[in-house]
């Protein structure tokens, strides 16, 4: 039995009493207005408005280059559109790692000039602080540990994190951290299932895993992974649930056949 059956609006209270009482959170990526509105009337309960927008929807390599206010533009389409899911919208690269004044001013911008309900941050002690100030300022905040994309350069590669028991130790703490500083819910991205399994018995918060194993208390995955739009990109983690790039590619080309003998439109497609 669903917590939240009867609810109009998911908060972040929610997703609480969906952890304590056993109920998988799911969670999604979307960027514009028409992929929010079938998502949130699927029933999804969070929406999340990723920094992987840069990727998939403008095509760069990584995280980065996206600005701040493309990441309003984007969250600004799908609040529009979702009138059950709660809206998670990502602080990108560069709006909060200066300092903690950067960082409330960025979570401010967004939640005002997008209507989003709550925003994410990668990292854990470094931007404690941030934080902090953001949650003292009302707004729900969302961590996110392990693979953190917007620190791939420093990574050097989006293999699998805290294998190694210095970084799996830091993780421990940093989840601690997170939960004190006053996160709702923490990603974890791209770590050992066992890992992911035991930091989510070790707090109070839910953790949403991509790549983490099924011991979290949810799931996210990016929506063009998972209906096949982002063509070639099949880690092991992705369930792809259709192949969309083929059945859009199929689509166009009919629609290109039908132009060039034309035979679109007929009469009854005509004034
Ligand atoms: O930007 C994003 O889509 C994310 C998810 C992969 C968790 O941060």
């Amino acid at each position: 039995m669903s917590v939240n059956k009867e609810i109009k609006r998911i908060t972040t209270k929610t997703l609480q009493e969906m952890k304590l009482g056993g109920e998988k959170i799911a969670m999604l990526t979307s960027y514009d207005y028409s992929m929010a509105r079938i998502v949130d009337e699927a029933g999804i309960d969070v929406i999340l408005v990723g920094d992987s927008a840069s990727n998939v929807m403008a095509g760069h390599e990584t995280t980065l280059p996206i600005t701040l206010d493309q990441m309003i533009y984007h969250a600004s389409s799908v609040v529009r559109a979702a009138s059950r899911s709660l809206v998670v919208v990502d602080l990108p690269f560069g709006s909060y790692q200066g300092n903690s004044k950067e960082a409330l001013n960025s979570a401010i911008r967004i939640m005002k000039e997008s209507g989003a309900h709550a925003v994410k941050l990668e990292g854990g002690e470094e931007i404690r602080e941030s934080i902090e100030r953001i949650i003292t300022a009302g707004i729900p905040v969302m961590g996110h540990l392990g693979l953190t994309p917007q620190s791939i350069y420093k990574f050097g590669t989006y293999t699998v994190r805290a294998k190694e028991e210095a970084e799996a130790e830091k993780l421990k703490s940093d989840i601690q951290v997170l939960q004190q500083a006053g996160c709702f819910a923490v990603v974890l991205e791209k770590i050992p299932a066992k890992l992911a399994q035991e930091v989510t018995a070790s707090v109070k918060i839910p953790t949403i895993g991509i790549g983490a194993g099924s011991g979290c208390d949810g799931q996210v995955l990016v929506i063009h992974d998972m209906l096949g739009l982002n063509k070639g990109f099949k880690p092991r983690f992705l369930r792809q649930y259709l192949n969309l790039f083929e059945e859009i590619n199929g689509a166009v080309k009919g629609y290109v056949a039908d132009v060039k003998a034309n035979d679109f439109p007929n009469e009854k497609e005509q004034y």
